[in-house]
Protein backbone atom coordinates (compact mmCIF):
# COMPACT_ATOMS: atom_id res chain seq x y z
CA UNK A 1 0.00 0.00 0.00
CA UNK A 2 1.69 3.51 -0.79
CA UNK A 3 1.91 5.72 2.01
CA UNK A 4 0.06 8.71 1.97
CA UNK A 5 1.31 11.82 3.43
CA UNK A 6 -0.67 15.76 3.41
CA UNK A 7 1.67 18.58 2.50
CA UNK A 8 0.43 22.20 2.71
CA UNK A 9 -3.14 20.92 1.00
CA UNK A 10 -2.24 18.03 -0.72
CA UNK A 11 -2.19 14.36 -0.02
CA UNK A 12 0.60 13.10 -1.83
CA UNK A 13 2.56 9.93 -2.27
CA UNK A 14 5.79 10.24 0.11
CA UNK A 15 7.75 9.80 -3.50
CA UNK A 16 5.96 12.65 -4.26
CA UNK A 17 5.98 15.11 -1.33
CA UNK A 18 8.59 17.87 -0.61
CA UNK A 19 8.68 20.78 1.47
CA UNK A 20 11.57 23.74 0.40
CA UNK A 21 14.74 23.31 2.08
CA UNK A 22 14.86 26.95 3.46
CA UNK A 23 11.72 25.62 5.94
CA UNK A 24 12.24 27.70 8.89
CA UNK A 25 11.47 24.42 10.73
CA UNK A 26 14.59 22.88 8.77
CA UNK A 27 16.31 25.21 9.37
CA UNK A 28 15.76 26.81 12.71
CA UNK A 29 13.49 24.05 14.57
CA UNK A 30 11.20 26.98 13.90
CA UNK A 31 7.86 24.64 14.17
CA UNK A 32 5.68 22.51 16.65
CA UNK A 33 3.93 19.47 16.25
CA UNK A 34 1.11 16.96 18.01
CA UNK A 35 1.01 13.47 18.11
CA UNK A 36 -2.12 11.72 18.37
CA UNK A 37 -2.93 8.07 19.35
CA UNK A 38 -5.62 6.25 16.93
CA UNK A 39 -7.49 3.46 18.37
CA UNK A 40 -10.15 1.39 16.40
CA UNK A 41 -9.47 3.98 13.80
CA UNK A 42 -10.68 6.76 16.08
CA UNK A 43 -8.40 9.56 17.35
CA UNK A 44 -7.96 9.67 21.07
CA UNK A 45 -8.00 12.93 23.20
CA UNK A 46 -8.17 15.10 20.23
CA UNK A 47 -9.97 18.34 21.40
CA UNK A 48 -6.98 18.40 24.24
CA UNK A 49 -4.06 17.68 21.55
CA UNK A 50 -5.56 20.68 19.64
CA UNK A 51 -5.69 22.92 22.95
CA UNK A 52 -2.36 22.21 23.05
CA UNK A 53 -0.77 22.69 19.67
CA UNK A 54 -2.83 25.78 19.61
CA UNK A 55 -0.88 27.05 23.06
CA UNK A 56 2.40 26.31 21.14
CA UNK A 57 1.52 27.89 18.04
CA UNK A 58 0.25 31.18 20.08
CA UNK A 59 3.64 30.51 21.99
CA UNK A 60 5.65 31.03 18.64
CA UNK A 61 3.37 33.63 16.97
CA UNK A 62 2.70 31.26 14.34
CA UNK A 63 -0.30 31.83 12.96
CA UNK A 64 -3.38 29.40 12.93
CA UNK A 65 -2.74 27.09 9.58
CA UNK A 66 -6.97 26.33 9.74
CA UNK A 67 -9.65 25.93 11.98
CA UNK A 68 -10.42 23.17 14.50
CA UNK A 69 -12.83 22.07 12.20
CA UNK A 70 -10.25 21.63 9.20
CA UNK A 71 -7.94 20.20 11.40
CA UNK A 72 -9.98 17.17 12.27
CA UNK A 73 -10.86 16.61 8.49
CA UNK A 74 -7.53 16.48 7.77
CA UNK A 75 -6.28 14.24 10.47
CA UNK A 76 -9.37 11.51 9.95
CA UNK A 77 -8.35 12.12 5.84
CA UNK A 78 -4.94 11.48 6.38
CA UNK A 79 -5.42 8.33 9.14
CA UNK A 80 -8.26 7.31 6.70
CA UNK A 81 -5.84 7.41 3.25
CA UNK A 82 -3.29 5.62 5.14
CA UNK A 83 -5.87 2.71 6.34
CA UNK A 84 -4.96 3.00 10.03
CA UNK A 85 -7.07 1.12 12.57
CA UNK A 86 -4.09 1.24 15.60
CA UNK A 87 -1.39 3.96 15.86
CA UNK A 88 -0.48 7.46 15.39
CA UNK A 89 -1.29 10.72 13.36
CA UNK A 90 1.68 13.20 13.44
CA UNK A 91 1.25 16.85 12.64
CA UNK A 92 3.33 19.90 12.37
CA UNK A 93 3.51 23.45 11.52
CA UNK A 94 6.85 25.59 11.15
CA UNK A 95 6.26 29.30 10.63
CA UNK A 96 7.11 28.75 6.76
CA UNK A 97 9.44 29.32 4.34
CA UNK A 98 11.72 32.06 3.61
CA UNK A 99 15.09 33.21 2.99
CA UNK A 100 17.41 32.42 6.00
CA UNK A 101 17.21 35.32 8.89
CA UNK A 102 16.97 35.01 12.12
CA UNK A 103 14.11 37.19 12.40
CA UNK A 104 10.75 36.46 11.91
CA UNK A 105 9.35 36.73 8.23
CA UNK A 106 6.57 38.25 7.49
CA UNK A 107 3.25 37.52 9.25
CA UNK A 108 1.44 36.94 6.12
CA UNK A 109 4.08 33.69 5.46
CA UNK A 110 1.97 31.03 5.17
CA UNK A 111 3.10 28.08 7.40
CA UNK A 112 4.23 24.70 6.52
CA UNK A 113 1.54 21.91 7.37
CA UNK A 114 2.41 18.43 7.75
CA UNK A 115 0.37 15.18 8.51
CA UNK A 116 1.13 11.62 8.51
CA UNK A 117 -0.33 8.87 10.54
CA UNK A 118 1.58 5.48 11.07
CA UNK A 119 0.29 1.79 12.25
CA UNK A 120 1.95 0.44 15.46
CA UNK A 121 1.20 -2.83 16.49
CA UNK A 122 -1.48 -3.14 19.29
CA UNK A 123 -0.37 -6.48 20.38
CA UNK A 124 3.11 -5.41 20.26
CA UNK A 125 2.38 -2.84 22.78
CA UNK A 126 -0.08 -5.02 25.05
CA UNK A 127 2.86 -7.49 25.10
CA UNK A 128 5.10 -4.46 26.42
CA UNK A 129 3.26 -3.16 29.13
CA UNK A 130 2.65 -6.72 30.03
CA UNK A 131 6.26 -6.77 30.72
CA UNK A 132 6.98 -2.98 31.68
CA UNK A 133 10.00 -1.19 30.64
CA UNK A 134 13.21 -0.02 31.58
CA UNK A 135 15.05 3.50 32.14
CA UNK A 136 18.24 5.03 32.95
CA UNK A 137 18.76 8.52 34.17
CA UNK A 138 20.67 11.11 31.93
CA UNK A 139 21.07 14.79 32.87
CA UNK A 140 18.44 17.25 31.48
CA UNK A 141 20.53 19.02 28.57
CA UNK A 142 17.55 20.38 26.64
CA UNK A 143 19.09 22.43 25.12
CA UNK A 144 22.11 22.90 26.92
CA UNK A 145 24.35 21.87 24.74
CA UNK A 146 25.29 25.39 23.01
CA UNK A 147 29.21 24.13 21.95
CA UNK A 148 27.74 22.07 18.68
CA UNK A 149 26.67 23.80 15.97
CA UNK A 150 23.35 22.86 15.93
CA UNK A 151 19.91 23.97 14.03
CA UNK A 152 17.76 24.03 16.84
CA UNK A 153 18.24 28.05 16.76
CA UNK A 154 14.87 28.27 17.64
CA UNK A 155 15.70 30.01 21.26
CA UNK A 156 17.94 31.95 19.10
CA UNK A 157 15.11 32.99 16.70
CA UNK A 158 13.07 34.02 19.48
CA UNK A 159 15.83 35.79 21.63
CA UNK A 160 16.91 37.99 18.12
CA UNK A 161 13.41 38.64 17.24
CA UNK A 162 12.59 40.32 20.99
CA UNK A 163 15.27 42.31 20.55
CA UNK A 164 14.12 43.56 16.73
CA UNK A 165 10.73 44.70 18.71
CA UNK A 166 12.65 46.33 20.83
CA UNK A 167 14.75 48.58 18.87
CA UNK A 168 17.62 46.22 19.17
CA UNK A 169 19.75 44.18 16.25
CA UNK A 170 21.02 41.43 18.91
CA UNK A 171 20.20 40.20 22.15
CA UNK A 172 23.09 38.66 24.82
CA UNK A 173 22.13 35.44 26.89
CA UNK A 174 22.85 35.50 30.54
CA UNK A 175 23.21 32.50 32.51
CA UNK A 176 21.44 31.71 35.78
CA UNK A 177 24.45 33.26 37.91
CA UNK A 178 24.01 36.75 35.83
CA UNK A 179 27.03 35.80 33.55
CA UNK A 180 26.54 36.59 29.37
CA UNK A 181 27.28 33.57 27.67
CA UNK A 182 27.06 35.12 24.23
CA UNK A 183 24.87 36.76 21.50
CA UNK A 184 21.88 35.45 19.77
CA UNK A 185 24.52 34.42 16.87
CA UNK A 186 27.65 35.51 18.07
CA UNK A 187 29.72 35.57 20.51
CA UNK A 188 30.59 38.10 23.18
CA UNK A 189 33.04 40.34 24.28
CA UNK A 190 34.09 43.54 26.19
CA UNK A 191 36.98 45.72 26.81
CA UNK A 192 38.12 46.95 30.56
CA UNK A 193 38.95 50.09 31.53
CA UNK A 194 42.53 48.62 31.27
CA UNK A 195 41.91 48.03 27.63
CA UNK A 196 41.70 43.69 28.13
CA UNK A 197 39.56 41.84 25.86
CA UNK A 198 37.17 39.76 27.61
CA UNK A 199 35.39 36.97 26.48
CA UNK A 200 33.73 33.77 28.02
CA UNK A 201 36.14 30.55 27.74
CA UNK A 202 34.97 27.72 25.36
CA UNK A 203 32.56 25.79 27.28
CA UNK A 204 29.44 24.12 26.39
CA UNK A 205 27.36 27.19 26.92
CA UNK A 206 28.63 29.08 24.10
CA UNK A 207 29.31 27.89 20.27
CA UNK A 208 33.38 27.94 19.99
CA UNK A 209 33.18 30.87 17.16
CA UNK A 210 35.47 30.30 14.09
CA UNK A 211 35.81 34.41 14.23
CA UNK A 212 36.48 33.74 17.73
CA UNK A 213 39.57 31.89 17.56
CA UNK A 214 41.06 33.88 14.84
CA UNK A 215 40.36 37.08 16.99
CA UNK A 216 42.43 35.35 19.70
CA UNK A 217 45.26 34.59 17.04
CA UNK A 218 45.37 38.13 16.52
CA UNK A 219 45.31 38.94 20.13
CA UNK A 220 48.45 36.91 20.64
CA UNK A 221 50.45 38.54 17.63
CA UNK A 222 49.50 41.97 18.46
CA UNK A 223 50.47 41.09 22.04
CA UNK A 224 46.97 42.60 23.44
CA UNK A 225 46.00 41.05 27.29
CA UNK A 226 42.85 38.59 26.62
CA UNK A 227 41.00 37.52 29.57
CA UNK A 228 38.95 34.40 29.34
CA UNK A 229 36.33 34.61 32.14
CA UNK A 230 32.49 35.13 32.41
CA UNK A 231 31.36 38.64 32.70
CA UNK A 232 27.82 40.34 33.63
CA UNK A 233 25.77 42.77 32.24
CA UNK A 234 26.34 45.38 34.36
CA UNK A 235 30.45 45.32 33.78
CA UNK A 236 29.62 44.71 30.32
CA UNK A 237 27.42 48.56 30.51
CA UNK A 238 30.00 49.93 32.01
CA UNK A 239 32.70 48.55 30.12
CA UNK A 240 35.39 50.45 27.85
CA UNK A 241 33.53 48.81 24.47
CA UNK A 242 32.13 45.96 23.67
CA UNK A 243 31.68 44.12 20.31
CA UNK A 244 30.43 40.68 18.63
CA UNK A 245 32.18 38.17 16.56
CA UNK A 246 30.63 35.75 14.27
CA UNK A 247 31.61 35.04 10.13
CA UNK A 248 28.89 37.94 9.37
CA UNK A 249 29.70 40.35 12.01
CA UNK A 250 33.12 40.01 11.53
CA UNK A 251 34.14 42.62 14.58
CA UNK A 252 30.92 44.94 15.57
CA UNK A 253 30.93 47.14 18.19
CA UNK A 254 28.08 47.19 20.26
CA UNK A 255 27.49 50.72 21.30
CA UNK A 256 24.20 50.05 24.02
CA UNK A 257 23.21 46.77 26.08
CA UNK A 258 19.79 47.51 27.49
CA UNK A 259 19.24 50.86 26.79
CA UNK A 260 22.35 52.14 28.56
CA UNK A 261 25.68 53.23 26.45
CA UNK A 262 28.51 51.99 26.81
CA UNK A 263 31.67 53.51 26.73
CA UNK A 264 30.53 56.85 24.76
CA UNK A 265 27.70 55.26 22.88
CA UNK A 266 29.82 54.85 19.71
CA UNK A 267 31.85 52.58 18.18
CA UNK A 268 34.86 52.20 20.00
CA UNK A 269 38.89 52.48 19.13
CA UNK A 270 39.65 48.77 19.13
CA UNK A 271 36.87 47.24 17.93
N1 LIG B 1 26.26 32.20 13.72
N2 LIG B 1 27.54 31.90 18.62
C1 LIG B 1 26.42 31.56 17.98
C2 LIG B 1 25.24 31.12 18.78
C3 LIG B 1 26.37 31.60 16.57
O1 LIG B 1 25.24 31.23 15.95
C4 LIG B 1 27.50 32.04 15.85
C5 LIG B 1 27.51 32.13 14.34
C6 LIG B 1 28.66 32.40 16.58
C7 LIG B 1 29.93 32.85 15.91
O2 LIG B 1 30.55 31.76 15.26
P1 LIG B 1 31.45 32.03 13.93
O3 LIG B 1 32.47 33.05 14.32
O4 LIG B 1 32.01 30.70 13.64
O5 LIG B 1 30.49 32.55 12.86
C8 LIG B 1 28.64 32.31 17.96
C9 LIG B 1 26.15 32.29 12.27
C10 LIG B 1 26.87 33.48 11.70
C11 LIG B 1 24.68 32.22 11.88
O6 LIG B 1 24.01 31.38 12.46
O7 LIG B 1 24.21 32.96 11.00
Amino acid sequence: MTRIIYVNGRYLPYSEAAIHPEDRGNQFADAVYEVCEVREGRLTDETRHMTRLERSLGELGIPLPMSRAAWGRVLRETIRRNRVRHGLVYLQVSRGVARRDFYFPSPDTLPTVICLARRLSASKSEALAAKGIAVVSTPDVRWARCDIKTVMLLPATMAKQRAKESGANDAWFVDDEGFVTEGGSANAWIIDREGRLITRALDQSILPGITRSVLLDLLKREGITLIERPFTIPEAQAAREAFITSATSLVMPVISIDGKPVGNGAPGLIA
